[in-house]
């Protein structure tokens, strides 16, 4: 029997009068009605430590979502346990029953669940219906449909036999638990990290960020209405160092999968290397980081569609994604156009409440987000080499706003060109168009970073010229489209370099880091 070929689920458009749109907004009134407990849960059962931590609405700080109980060390311990008793049924399961879980999961999220999810990811995250619907619903249905093909055809890859022999390999998981730690900024990410080494026979501990633990809870709950047994996932949300430092110190660890800040991923990567020695094995390091993620407008772009993808790119979802445009380089031939369009557009843009349909930009995550993009403003305003083209203002009465903001700089390593700031902050360098040389290869290489970029172009062999200039400074690289955005099965997802070990999510490559092969020879 086969896995059915996995379809992207369409994205939903909450237009005035559709279903969708009643059926949102009638879950968010739900959900803001009641604040939640949030235990951990370890083997099934739900564990209250009573120190807690809260969850607050970001772009209505004032209201509280829930109070999340904290794990600490004896807890991550129950959790490996757990884990490595759960792992005794789930690793000698049919692979194609393990996938039927996730299948299940799928359908459950495209239909009944689909509200829950959207509406616990924009009152947690301050994610608008469209980039809540394009996360929590789509790329999440996706990664359950498309994960589970990927484990087929890795399977089906089988050594030869000649006459006399059987040859067969066996993708068995990894011997240990694998530790996954999710980010806040997708709902999607925070799914696959633990489900995609699960989906390979593996027991996870997972840590979700403690900023979006909202939507992790309900992911787990989703889980579970679709049978996913207990122990297989074990949800310890609780401080950075209190739940990582015990998970690493395990000499059960057997792999990390991990989606956040570069500095956090390169303690993790050292506590392990410095203590390989108690581990069973080299435990498998699966790592997406950061981005400072890059425009290069070549001058026979179109101006609208450039405007349009750097604003996109920019400023959804308040810039808050890995792969979001973060630094811009114009030709001085195009800048005026592409300016006024830009700031057109921005004049248009509404930052508020995100149960507001005509909202584009929620709130920033928390006040460590808000504070630190207010800084990399200061600098620019503090900068003889930058100008603040457009926004430049915040507001955090009542919930974390930034205003999206343009800045010019003469400088092109300039400190915003350089440093990923994670906020709707885009900056710009123009190039006078007979430099192109030069500006293509400073974009190549000003940062450390190797995440998303794109080219805007309309001259063929411009395009093939820029692509290959670029060959390492981006894993996903768009050729005139914005650098946000990767589908499932479509545009496998990761970056190199600082960015991360580029074993793409949603591809064959990443689900292939949680096996450990066995080749086995049997003479007839
Ligand atoms: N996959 C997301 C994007 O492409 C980022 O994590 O925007």
């Amino acid at each position: 029997f086969r896995i059915p070929e996995p379809r992207n689920e369409p994205v939903l458009s909450y237009a005035p009068g559709t279903p969708e749109r009643t059926a949102l907004k009638k879950r968010l009134d739900e959900l803001s009605a009641r604040e939640l407990e949030i235990p951990l849960v370890i083997g099934g059962r739900e564990v209250r430590t009573g120190r807690m931590a809260e969850v607050r609405v970001p772009h209505r700080h004032a209201q509280r979502l829930a109070r999340c109980h904290q794990a600490g060390p004896a807890e991550v311990q129950a959790a490996i346990e757990a884990a490595a008793q759960a792992r005794r049924t789930w690793a000698a399961m049919d692979p194609h029953d393990r996938a039927a879980i996730f299948l299940k999961a799928a359908d459950l999220l495209a239909g009944p669940w689909r509200q829950t999810l959207n509406a616990a990811t924009m009152l947690g995250q301050s994610k608008t219906p469209y980039q809540a619907e394009i996360d929590a619903a789509c790329e999440i249905v996706d990664f359950w449909r498309w994960n589970p093909h990927f484990m087929e055809r890795i399977h089906a890859d089988q050594p030869v036999s000649p006459p006399g022999q059987w040859n067969r390999a066996e993708y068995r998981p990894l011997e240990g638990f694998v530790f996954a730690v999710t980010p806040f900024n997708f709902t999607s990410i925070a799914a696959n990290l633990p489900t995609a080494p699960a989906l390979m026979g593996n027991t996870v501990v997972w840590k979700p960020a403690s900023s979006a633990v909202y939507s992790a809870w309900y992911v787990l709950k989703l889980l579970e209405a679709a049978g996913l047994p207990p122990g297989v996932v074990n949800f310890v949300p609780g401080p950075g160092r209190q739940v990582g430092d015990p998970a690493l110190a395990s000499p059960e660890l057997a792999g990390l999968h991990f989606t956040g800040s570069t500095a956090v991923f390169q303690g993790m990567w050292r506590a392990i290397g410095e203590g390989l020695s108690r581990y069973r094995g080299y435990p498998r390091i699966v790592g997406e980081t950061g981005g400072k993620d890059f425009v290069f407008v070549h001058p026979s772009a179109e101006v609208d569609a450039t405007a349009v993808a750097l604003v996109r790119g920019a400023f959804e979802y308040q810039g808050q994604k890995c792969s979001a445009a973060s630094r811009a380089y114009v030709p001085e031939s195009l800048w005026p156009q592409v300016r006024d369009r830009i700031l057109a557009m921005i004049a248009e843009i509404r930052v508020g409440e995100v149960e507001d349909f005509s909202t584009f930009m929620g709130a920033v995550i928390d006040r460590a987000a808000f504070d630190s993009v207010r800084k990399y403003i200061g600098i620019a305003r503090d900068s003889s080499q930058a100008k603040i083209l457009a926004g430049g203002r915040s507001d955090d009465t009542k919930g974390f706003f930034i205003e999206p903001t343009l800045i010019e700089t003469v400088n092109p390593r300039f400190k915003l060109m350089e440093e990923e700031i994670f906020g709707p902050v885009l900056t710009v360098y123009v190039y006078a168009d007979i430099r192109l040389d030069e500006a293509a290869e400073l974009c190549a290489s000003t940062s450390p970073y190797g995440l998303t970029g794109a080219v805007f172009a309309r001259d063929r062999d411009a395009i093939a010229d820029l692509t290959r200039r670029f060959v390492d400074a981006a894993g996903n690289f768009y050729v005139n489209d914005k650098p946000t955005g990767a589908v499932v099965g479509q545009q496998p997802f990761g970056g190199a370099r600082a960015s991360g070990t580029n074993d793409k999510a949603g591809s064959m490559g990443n689900l292939l880091r949680w096996v450990s092969m066995r080749a086995i020879k049997e003479t007839f």
